[in-house]
């Protein structure tokens, strides 16, 4: 066995402010993943995938968006140093700023698991649009991918119900 790697949260959050990225993958195993992310000024829309999730607020606050099983939407306010656990399956949203950083623990996915994006009209709450992937590596920033298939579409982003555009970004 190798010895076992010890990871400053600290470094990890220097590393991405100094490049800009926004995500760093910290391991990837069949039963556990993990990463440090930054908060995504833009993000909007729900994610739901079939693993339970933890989420340790390194520095800042989030606003933990999720839509409860009978289509409310809630509001879970992590500060700095907080923590919580999300189930699986749950439609979620973190909502937090770009100097802001979060730990998320999460399993690897299963073989063919599908992941779900959902995006909501900001005025009626009615059902926008649905972007759908396997998820085989973390590492090549799916939620980005799925970010510009949906902000190139105008017909992606208006409502059916009530024709509101959702603005670009
Ligand atoms: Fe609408």
């Amino acid at each position: 066995m190798e010895p076992l790697d010890v990871l400053h949260l600290r470094e990890v959050t220097d590393e991405l402010a100094a490049t800009g990225k926004r995500v760093k993958v910290l391991w990837q195993r069949p039963e556990s993943l993990a990463f440090v992310a930054r908060g995504r000024e833009y993000r909007s829309e729900f994610h739901v995938n079939q693993s339970d999730e933890v989420t340790y607020m390194i520095k800042g606050t989030m606003q933990l968006h999720y839509r409860t099983p009978d289509g409310r939407e809630q509001v879970a306010v992590l500060t700095e140093g907080s923590t919580n656990f999300m189930p699986a399956g749950t439609p979620h949203s973190p909502r937090f700023p770009p100097d802001a950083y979060a730990l998320i623990l999460e399993r690897g996915r299963r073989p063919g698991e599908i992941d779900r994006f959902h995006w909501y009209c900001e005025r009626c709450g009615g059902h926008l649009h649905e972007e759908t992937f396997v998820v085989d590596d973390y590492t090549k920033d799916p939620v980005s991918q799925a970010y510009k298939r949906f902000f190139d579409s105008i017909a992606a982003r208006t409502c059916k119900a009530c024709g509101t555009v959702m603005p670009a970004p």
